[in-house]
């Protein structure tokens, strides 16, 4: 945690924990992807509590522990997108522009000749916002939000004098999107106006751009200096051209400003020398860049390619390099997580890195300490790249004579045995459910926000109820209405509190049963595989009659989404006697609903598709992902259970099984027509 920090520096950090947190929900809860694990999540809300604590005028109104009680995010009234506002990939290094261009290749199957202009422009720091004009007319503004979802702010928008009212010449409905951004001059000039009127000081541009745009009062934003730059386009009544290129300079003709750094590069190369290009410029911007953005110019292209999770295929962040710094390493600190798993954790000298302050790193395992040679008291190089906890990437001292870390060869926790499995780099405690730690985090996991997500058990709670002999294992946490009259009589503890507590934990009788299963904490089960496998299995039980069968993991293995690994692990969880027990227990006190899928309902949806042979047209994965659009499963063999077999040229033995079993047999063309029509 950050110590000694100054008022500003203070400020700084805790508008950095408003956004990294903020970003972290989404993505734990909106997008089923999270970055850290919950214990660096907890680590940075008890960090911002602690900061607000010390410095309780800092309070921001944006602040994490305001949001993740039950009080509302804001008052700004929420708006369905009518096309969802996605996110991009991130790239780091040209290899992964490469992979990027390699991967359109292989999904569209060019041939060798064929070039693939791919547009390059900068990457702005600011928030996006979608524009909607009915008619002509600004009719509606809002925020990204969870990409589905965002806030409406079409009375800010309006203050904005680069968003025009009208449109003359504008089809039907045209729904333009771009960054909502503040220039790094007014910035400057915003915060010294802020500073002499004692208003809030902004970390950097993008915040003080969301500040200002997300304001109840329009008046606010009117004063504030806010631009917009044009980057795409969601609901269109008619296209603005057949290319990318072709639609910016559309939509730079109906009025709006693009950047005039866009180019279309044809190929790796030009697409590097531009990317290089902006990087020169980057300093002499009027506003804050992070990278260049690359998309597929042709938008046919960019249609068939389509999108995974919330990111479309066709375009990609090219991120610059990560900011370093250097410090001093103060302590290396010990965390057990549910699995037992003991991560180090530096602690460091606080230091600004790229506009924020850093007190802590990841050291991720005993490899890596012992790789940098890490020692209490060395100096090293840290970097931290966009929101990602910082990392060590070098040891400036490491020649110094001093004796080597020795990473802890027993739980720091319980004092139990560590130990590392041949070939696992990860040191693990051997104490199991013995172990405090481990018991806690199983728990902690167990009611977080992407598990059963239950309100009012926080750490501390938990902690509280354990240390009383309450909560041992989840299915405890039923029985706790059971302690309802001895809480009251506890310090803290309310009539209301208790009753609310009591509540959350009655809600959570039917959970959802991939949310069920991911909060059993079993290894390599993360929230999507956990709906992989209720997706295929239906129930828990299902699941775990296939875990606990003869053939446990070729059954397994054959779901979508599930590899060796996944199955080792889950017929290793179903084995252990000890599981078996807290299994039971908890589900003779909660009943896990029914999978309901939510892919798109077709008279395809939840039939299991074979592409065979070579397709002509399409590659294999953009089949899939046509399959998967239309709700279906695409398998690589053909069974009993195989309802379609599309086949290309030089099929062979799948064809043959496909007539022994009397399944179906189309040609690509009929499958194209398919989609066409499902589309
Ligand atoms: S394209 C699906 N172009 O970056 C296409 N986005 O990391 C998504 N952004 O949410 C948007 N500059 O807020 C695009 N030139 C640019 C951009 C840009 C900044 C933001 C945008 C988006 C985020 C994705």
């Amino acid at each position: 945690m950050a110590a000694g920090l100054t008022q500003a520096e203070a400020a700084e950090r805790l508008a950095w924990l408003a956004e990294a947190i903020a970003r972290h929900d989404r993505l734990y809860h909106d997008q089923d992807e999270p970055e850290i694990s919950d214990s660096d999540y907890d680590a940075l809300v008890r960090e911002n509590a602690a900061l607000e604590a010390q410095f309780p005028k800092l309070v921001r109104a944006d602040s994490p522990s305001r949001r993740l009680g039950a009080a509302p995010t804001s008052a700004l009234a929420k708006v369905a997108h009518a096309r969802p506002m996605l996110s991009l990939e991130n790239a780091f290094s040209a290899e992964a522009v490469a992979e990027f261009v390699a991967r359109i290749r292989r999904f569209l199957s060019l041939s060798p000749d064929e070039q693939v202009a791919v547009t390059a422009e900068p990457k702005i720091d600011g928030l996006s916002c979608s524009l909607r004009y009915e008619g002509g007319e600004l009719v509606l503004a809002a925020t990204r939000g969870d990409g589905s979802v965002g806030e409406d702010v079409t009375a800010n928008a309006r203050t904005i004098g680069d968003i025009p009212q009208r449109i003359a010449g504008a089809p039907d409905v045209l729904e333009l999107r771009g960054e909502v951004y503040m220039s790094k001059v007014d910035f400057a000039a915003l915060n010294e106006r802020q500073q002499a009127a004692g208003g809030k000081i902004f970390a950097n541009p993008r915040n003080a751009a969301a500040g200002s745009l997300r304001q109840k009062d329009p008046g606010v934003t009117a004063a504030r200096p806010l631009r917009f730059l044009a980057h795409g386009w969601g609901e269109l009544s008619a296209p603005l051209a057949a290319t990318q290129l072709e639609a910016m300079q559309a939509i730079a003709r109906l009025g709006l400003p693009v950047s005039d750094l866009f180019k279309r590069c044809c190929g790796f190369d030009e697409m590097l020398d531009h990317y290089a290009a902006i990087e020169t410029c980057r300093a002499d911007l009027p506003y804050d860049i992070d990278g260049v953005v690359y998309k597929v110019d042709r938008l046919d292209w960019q249609e068939r390619l389509g999108q995974v999770a919330r990111a479309p295929r066709w375009g990609l962040a090219h991120k610059f390099p990560a900011e370093k710094a250097e410090t001093t390493l103060e302590a290396i600190d010990i965390q057990v997580g549910r699995t037992g798993k003991m991560t180090p954790v530096g602690r460091l000298k606080p230091v600004g890195v790229g506009g924020v302050i850093v007190a802590n790193v990841t050291l991720h395992n005993r490899d890596e300490i012992a790789r940098l040679g890490l020692r209490v008291g060395d100096r090293i190089r840290i970097q931290r790249a966009g929101d990602v906890i910082p990392q060590v990437i070098e040891n400036l001292t490491a020649k110094e004579k001093r004796p080597a870390y020795l990473f802890p060869d027993h739980c720091p926790e319980c004092g139990s045995e560590a130990v590392s499995t041949e070939g696992e780099v990860d040191v693990r405690c051997t104490g199991g459910l013995v172990c405090p730690a481990q018991r806690i985090e199983r728990l902690k996991h167990f009611v977080s926000r992407g598990a059963l997500d239950i309100d009012g058990l926080g750490e501390k709670t938990i902690v509280e109820f354990a240390e009383l002999g309450w909560l041992q294992s989840p299915a405890d946490i039923f029985r706790l209405h059971r302690h309802r009259a001895e809480l009251l009589q506890r310090e803290g503890w309310k009539e209301k509190s208790v009753d609310n507590l009591l509540a959350s934990i009655e809600a959570r009788r039917e959970p959802d049963p991939a949310r069920f299963l991911f909060a059993l904490g079993i290894r390599h089960v993360g929230i999507v595989t956990a709906k992989d496998l209720m997706r295929a299995f239906g129930t828990v039980e299902a699941l775990r009659n296939a875990a606990t069968g003869d053939s446990a993991q070729a059954e397994l293995s054959c779901v979508e989404g599930v590899g060796p690994v996944v199955a080792e692990a889950l017929v290793d969880f179903f084995h252990e006697p000890h599981n078996r027990e807290v299994l039971d227990d908890l589900l003779s006190k909660v009943r896990p609903q029914p999978f309901v899928s939510q892919a798109r309902q077709t008279e395809w949806s939840g039939k299991t598709i074979v592409f065979t042979g070579s397709l002509e047209t399409m590659s294999r994965d953009e089949a899939k992902a046509q399959a998967e659009r239309l709700g279906a499963r695409a398998a690589g063999s053909v069974s009993a259970k195989t309802d379609l077999v599309v086949a290309g040229p030089g099929a062979g033995s799948k064809l043959k099984k496909a007539a022994e079993l009397k399944v179906p047999v189309i040609g690509e063309d009929e499958w194209a027509r398919i989609v066409a029509e499902a589309g």
